[in-house]
């Protein structure tokens, strides 16, 4: 195993490729390779690596950590000047399609543009307990970046609309939408810990097109909303009610609906909608008024 690893570290020592800024991608594969090595040994049941060894694992990982930390920071300083859409989108025109498809056919798989999206962020950690969540509520788990590009590419939100994410979580989707749209965006979250963490969040950017509410969505008033975005936030009587007033709201104006996971095959058997082409439950799925 000693050697195996060696022979690895001593190539990526001599990468100065992966050096460079634009090889986001392939440092994310090798730190998540490191990330095995990194720990080895402890706890002490673990497989042991020599201590040299995991020295050199340790100084690479920081390594690459610092030009990826870099590249991060130089992406947030540039939103409040309304950079943000372009630094970000590059690297989302950048994926590779073939990769992509394989990420997607594993659906709610995390990859190097989560990273990107958590360095660029920074999201804090909520600072209060979590209340807990009612029957019925899903918990918090965000959206794959890829994910929330590929919605915001295929809802082409302008300056006109107002997305309103229903279970915003630490409030990704919001907080991307603004950085990179026109659109207003609110999200609404059960937890208040997650709804002050997306504030300061939007705060420290200088986001003042994103709003969190915090509450109940079945007590939210949707009269803003234009898209509507369902990460399968809840299920059963709640997800229930929640779509009646979804088609209250579509019975007074032209809405979309977006959805991902299982709440898609609830969202696809309402009459009142209609699907913007095939849809799938691992991939964002867009509806509209039938
Ligand atoms: C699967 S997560 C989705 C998070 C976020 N939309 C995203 O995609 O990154 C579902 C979220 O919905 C919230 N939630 C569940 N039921 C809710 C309700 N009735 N009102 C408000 N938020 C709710 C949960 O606390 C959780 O944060």
């Amino acid at each position: 195993m000693s050697r195996a690893l060696q022979a690895f570290i001593s190539a990526l020592e001599q990468d100065r490729a992966l050096r460079e800024p634009s090889r986001l991608r392939e440092r994310s594969d090798v730190l998540e390779r490191l990330e095995t090595w990194r720990f080895c040994g402890q706890p002490p049941d673990a497989p042991a690596v020599e201590a040299g060894l995991r020295d050199r694992v340790e100084a690479l990982c920081a390594e690459f950590e610092a030009i990826d930390g870099r590249l991060y920071q130089g992406i947030r300083q540039d939103i409040p000047h309304g950079a943000g859409a372009h630094r970000l989108l590059e690297w989302v025109r950048a994926a590779d399609p073939d990769r992509d498809a394989e990420a997607h056919a594993r659906g709610d798989s995390y990859d190097h543009l989560d990273a990107l999206v958590s360095g660029v962020l920074q999201i804090d950690e909520p600072e209060s307990p979590l209340v807990g969540l009612a029957a019925e509520m899903v918990f918090y788990q965000p959206t794959p970046a890829r994910h929330i590009f590929d919605m915001l590419a295929r809802s082409a939100l302008d300056q006109h609309d107002v997305l309103i994410d229903l279970g915003s979580g630490l409030g990704h989707v919001p907080l991307l939408a603004s950085i990179c749209t026109g659109a207003r965006c609110i999200g609404i979250e059960w937890e208040a810990a997650y709804v002050e963490s997306a504030r300061r969040c939007a705060q420290a950017l200088n986001l003042d097109q994103v709003t969190f509410v915090q509450g109940d969505v079945r007590a939210a008033d949707l009269s803003a909303g234009t898209v509507f975005y369902l990460y399968t936030p809840f299920e059963g009587a709640m997800l229930r009610e929640v779509l009646d007033m979804l088609q209250a709201e579509a019975a007074r104006r032209e809405i979309r609906i977006c959805t991902l996971g299982p709440c898609t095959a609830a969202v696809a058997q309402e009459r009142w909608l209609r699907a913007a082409g095939s849809w799938e439950i691992h991939r964002p799925a867009m509806f509209r008024n039938a």
